[in-house]
């Protein structure tokens, strides 16, 4: 069993010992370890709203699309970056979602620890990754002490940039991934009529000054979707929430989407 990085009690900020099924602090706040293997870290009182991050429908259909295949290129990047990068020992992937990107990275790390506020996503990750360590926590409290971290990922998910550089260790540094100008371009014209690209979450790293970009990569390709995939590749995106219903049940019609993905891979470095 890897040793991981000590939980912060994310009520009282104690430690969290390992205690039979469940983590307490000195305190007495308790966490019961699910029998997947995560922890719940996000206290009742913290919650925004009943089921913060992705949904279920849209967790599902992310699981589906990417087990299909379509971002495996993007996968097998990432992997090559952290395996040439002397990554250091420590891993985190916050944002996690089902864990598809961080398979197999345990045999690169002395400990891989994921994290994601959608408590489905961390069940899926917790049953996806094996020997990781999984808790539902947000990106913007992580319930880790300072300095856990050697390398962290975050694949289109939300950067809470000094939170990230409060858990990485001196010279730690993070891979972050957002869409490139044309990414998904066919899918955005059957809902648009002028698209606007979307930024990513760059903007959060790059406005603070404190990071020194070390690594960067652009990929892009075009992929083939069929049949009810185009549905699940729609729920994977922004313009799921904002498609007009007659546009969603136009695509959820279409047998063939042909659409050009596009990805931009940035490495950074805490200054
Ligand atoms: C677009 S998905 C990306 C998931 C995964 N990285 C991938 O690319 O397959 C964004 C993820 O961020 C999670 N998320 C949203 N807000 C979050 C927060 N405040 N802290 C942690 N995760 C969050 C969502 O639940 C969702 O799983
Ligand atoms: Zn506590």
């Amino acid at each position: 069993m890897p040793s991981y990085p000590t939980y912060k009690c994310p009520i009282c900020c104690a430690k969290l010992s390992r205690v039979n099924g469940s983590y307490q602090c000195e305190n007495r706040h308790n966490f019961d370890i699910a029998k997947e293997g995560y922890v719940n870290l996000v206290p009742v009182q913290n919650k925004k709203s009943k089921q913060p991050g992705d949904s279920d429908a849209m967790l599902k259909s992310r699981q589906r699309f990417l087990d299909a295949g379509y971002y495996s290129r993007l996968r097998s990047c990432i992997h090559e970056r952290i395996a040439a990068a002397s990554a250091g020992s420590t891993f985190i992937d916050i944002g996690c979602g089902d864990g598809y990107y961080s398979e197999g990275l345990n045999l690169m790390f002395s400990s891989t620890s994921a994290c994601d506020i959608a408590k489905t996503a961390v069940r899926l990750s917790a049953k996806r990754l094996p020997n990781t360590q999984c808790s539902v926590a947000s990106a913007y409290s992580l319930p880790y002490f300072n300095h856990s971290f050697s390398y962290g990922l975050s694949v289109f998910s939300p950067i809470c940039e000094h939170e990230f550089r409060r858990v990485l260790q001196e010279g730690g540094r993070i891979l972050v991934v957002g869409p490139g100008d044309t990414h998904l371009q066919q899918l955005a014209a059957q809902i648009y009529t002028e698209v606007t690209p979307h930024r990513g979450n760059f903007a959060v790293i790059e406005n603070s000054g404190l990071w020194t970009e070390t690594w960067r990569q652009e990929l892009r390709y075009s992929i083939t979707v069929q049949n009810t995939e185009i549905e699940d590749l729609l729920k994977m995106t922004p313009y799921y929430w904002s498609a007009a219903k007659e546009k969603q049940m136009a695509l959820a019609e279409m047998t063939m989407l042909e659409t050009m993905v596009h990805f931009e891979i940035r490495e950074f470095r805490v200054s």
